[in-house]
């Protein structure tokens, strides 16, 4: 039931389902995004244990067990740029507090919905699957207590500010949760490097850049932990 999300919505004008399950704040005229065209092949890619071992020096079951770690006690949550779900759809499922996962690319929403439903059955009623572009969020400020974004930092240059969006989203009263590739070693510096080039990804920051960068943009108590490539930042208890 869409009410259930109303308290986050400054306004629910412009809100519409565009297939069951799914519901958007974009006009219907600038619904395509970037990620359209490659959904299936970056859902599959990234969910493949091999590539996140040999390139980014992670195994594929750590972005899962971080969303379930920082869910820990959540009241209700907002993942900005959900993407596909393939490594938090059963953690967002069992989380049952109020869940808004909103993403840029309804091909991605859709992948998003079939792996919720492959873990639950149908999309949990706690879950609001939901197109928005994170610049441009129709949420009210600091409604989240729990705000994530797996994944994302990395595709932004510093003077986006990715970060303050995000943050903005943040009650303070619960997690601040975020991660991002960073240099580390061969192969993956390479790899970095030639997406970097192809406006994949940002230039490729080292773990201390991302350190100073995330710190400097969002004053507070932040933990940091680096596994192979990625850098997880979470603050908040
Ligand atoms: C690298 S994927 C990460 C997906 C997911 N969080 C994960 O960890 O697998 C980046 C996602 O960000 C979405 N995205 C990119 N720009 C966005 C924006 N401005 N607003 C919302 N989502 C965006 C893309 O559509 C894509 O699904």
């Amino acid at each position: 039931m869409i009410e259930q999300f109303d308290s986050f919505f400054t306004s629910r004008d412009g809100l519409v389902e565009v297939e069951p399950g799914i519901y958007s704040v974009i006009p219907s005229n600038l619904r395509k995004a970037h990620y359209d065209s490659i959904a299936w092949g970056y859902d599959k890619l990234v969910s493949n244990p091999l590539y996140n071992s040999f390139i980014w020096k992670t195994p594929v079951a750590r972005y899962g067990e971080f969303a379930r770690e920082v869910l820990v006690n959540s009241r209700n949550v907002l993942d900005i740029g959900c993407g596909s779900l393939s490594f938090t759809a059963s953690a967002f499922s069992q989380n049952k507090v109020p869940t808004v996962l909103i993403d840029r690319s309804l091909a991605m929403l859709r992948l998003a919905k079939k792996n919720l439903v492959a873990v639950a059955g149908s999309i949990p009623d706690h879950i609001l699957l939901l197109q928005a572009d994170l610049f441009h969020l129709p949420f009210k400020p600091k409604s989240f207590d729990t705000v994530v974004s797996f994944g994302m930092y990395h595709l932004f240059a510093p003077e986006v500010h990715f970060l303050s969006a995000v943050a903005s989203q943040w009650s303070g009263a619960g997690r601040l949760a975020i991660n991002s590739l960073v240099r580390h070693s061969f192969p993956g510096n390479f790899a970095l490097t030639m997406m970097s080039h192809r406006g994949i990804v940002s230039k490729p920051r080292t773990a201390a850049v991302f350190r100073s960068e995330v710190t400097t943009s969002v004053s507070a108590d932040w933990h940091f932990s680096e596994l192979g490539h990625w850098v997880e930042a979470v603050v908040g208890k």
